[in-house]
């Protein structure tokens, strides 16, 4: 069979190499033949922040930045978006196949049966300051779970595995409510199992004194398919995160945590909380346009624009837009749309923008409509982070089970100094004024 291959000459040895490609990929490890002394290292790529290597093979979810196509498991995320519920994408999303009615009936059961959070964890999240970040309790929360499951060490161990994924789908809800019951200083309300995961999750966000919650099901609606929208998203600031953490084998709680700490900054999934922020900055339609020339200028970004592989419409960004339709039928409009509407339609028309391929990402709408919902900005990545669990346990899984993976580590072109010899204290020159 005709193999397709990269032949490389070095100009330096005038010598000829035949590089396997494979998926449009050559191997790195293949370039370390390459060599001028054969005591050298061999060559090597410099790719700072991952620009344009596949750290994986992954079968798990497909996006086509150039076309805005986001698909899991091979189905579209428009799709899922309008026929399924979360819990059912995300047994697509961890276990590769759509459920049957018996799969989901138990699947549903099992992860409704570990919502509650054990009461060492719940007494732990009393402790933080009043006014801490949910995000901050979140991570902390998460990280201190594997304090109350040692036995989520045993990774190697398929039905472990599957244990601790269905505690975490289960917890992480509860973990979000709880910080954001903290932050108003409301007690913690314990799971509902009559209720579906999102109106078991508004349960504990909402219910005050009233005996049972009942969700409005047109919000319900709308949090399952923004859990849906962000349940995975390929090789990801976080998920790369979970990935390199889990490698060096450390339990799916820590790795989680580690996951979820990475999506808090405002380049990731922080940027729908930033969005806000700038939404309220602006203040009005009519200083939509000092605002963009600002950023031309190069004071600062348009938060929820922009993104490393979708150069064309963030397909997540227009099932949010229709999904706020709905939302806003019940909350009534939130005032910041219009302000957003305005920055996306300058935008796209302007040059800066559009030889950059700028377009709206999935956080520019998201937070409109959490906010409509009754949440503070500070929440936003905490629901974000959420579905996002079942893309990160999906993606630690595949990891786990390839064979060809080991721990992370990447290399470095070394630029400091060559060997010194060591000045005692009472003769050195101070470097720094
Ligand atoms: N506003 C204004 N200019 C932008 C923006 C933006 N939001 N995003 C990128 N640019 C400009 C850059 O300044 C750069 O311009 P230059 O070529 O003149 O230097 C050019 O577009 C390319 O941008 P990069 O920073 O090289 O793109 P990169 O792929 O590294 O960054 C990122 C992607 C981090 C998402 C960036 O677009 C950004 O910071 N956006 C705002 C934050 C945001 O919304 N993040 C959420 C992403 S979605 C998610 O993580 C869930």
């Amino acid at each position: 069979m005709a193999h397709d291959t990269l032949t490389i000459t070095d100009s330096r040895t005038q010598k000829t190499y035949s590089l396997p490609v494979e998926n449009d990929t050559i191997r790195a490890l293949d370039l370390r033949q390459i060599k001028v002394k054969p005591d050298d290292f061999g060559l090597m790529t410099y790719d700072p922040a991952f620009m344009n290597t596949a750290s994986c093979r992954s079968a798990i979810t497909y996006i086509d930045g150039d076309r805005g196509i986001l698909r899991y498991r091979g189905y579209p995320i428009e799709t899922l978006a309008e026929h399924c519920t979360f819990l059912e994408v995300a047994y697509l999303t961890l276990f590769g196949e759509l459920p049957t009615a018996p799969e989901l009936k138990t699947w549903v059961d099992d992860i409704t049966h570990h919502t509650m959070l054990p009461e060492t964890t719940r007494k732990f999240m009393e402790g933080f300051r009043y006014n801490a970040h949910p995000m901050a309790m979140l991570v902390s929360t998460v990280a201190a779970l594997s304090t109350v499951y040692p036995d989520a060490r045993e990774i190697h161990d398929p039905v472990n595995r599957l244990l601790q994924i269905k505690r975490l789908v289960g917890k992480m809800p509860s973990i979000a409510a709880m910080s954001y019951r903290h932050s108003l200083g409301f007690p913690y309300v314990y799971p509902d199992n009559d209720l579906n995961y999102p109106e078991n999750f508004m349960n504990m966000l909402w219910k005050m004194v009233e005996p049972k919650y009942v969700a409005n099901p047109v919000l319900a609606r709308a949090l399952d398919i923004l859990f849906i929208l962000h349940a995975d998203h390929e090789q990801n600031c976080s998920t790369n995160t979970m990935r390199s953490v889990g490698s060096s084998h450390a339990d799916p709680y820590l790795s989680t945590a580690a996951a979820a700490a990475a999506l808090s900054g405002p380049l990731h999934g922080g940027a729908n909380e930033e969005v806000l922020k700038m939404l309220d900055l602006i203040g009005s339609k009519d200083n939509v346009p000092a605002y963009i020339k600002q950023i031309k200028d190069g004071h600062g970004k348009l938060m929820g624009f922009g993104h490393r592989v979708y150069k064309n419409y963030d397909p997540r960004a227009k099932v949010i837009k229709w999904t706020a339709e709905q939302v806003f039928e019940v909350t009534g409009r939130n005032p910041k749309l219009d302000i957003a509407l305005e920055l996306e339609r300058i935008a796209l028309q302007d040059d800066y923008f559009v030889t950059r391929k700028l377009y709206p990402n999935v956080d520019f709408y998201s937070g409109i409509i959490y906010q409509a919902m009754g949440f503070k900005p500070e929440m936003f990545t905490v629901l974000f982070a959420i579905p996002r669990t079942v893309g990160w346990l999906a993606q630690w899984q595949e990891m786990i089970t390839d064979p060809e993976q080991k721990i992370a580590r990447p290399r470095q072109v070394y630029t400091g100094h060559e060997v010194r010899e060591l000045v005692p204290i009472e003769k050195r020159i101070p470097a720094l004024v």
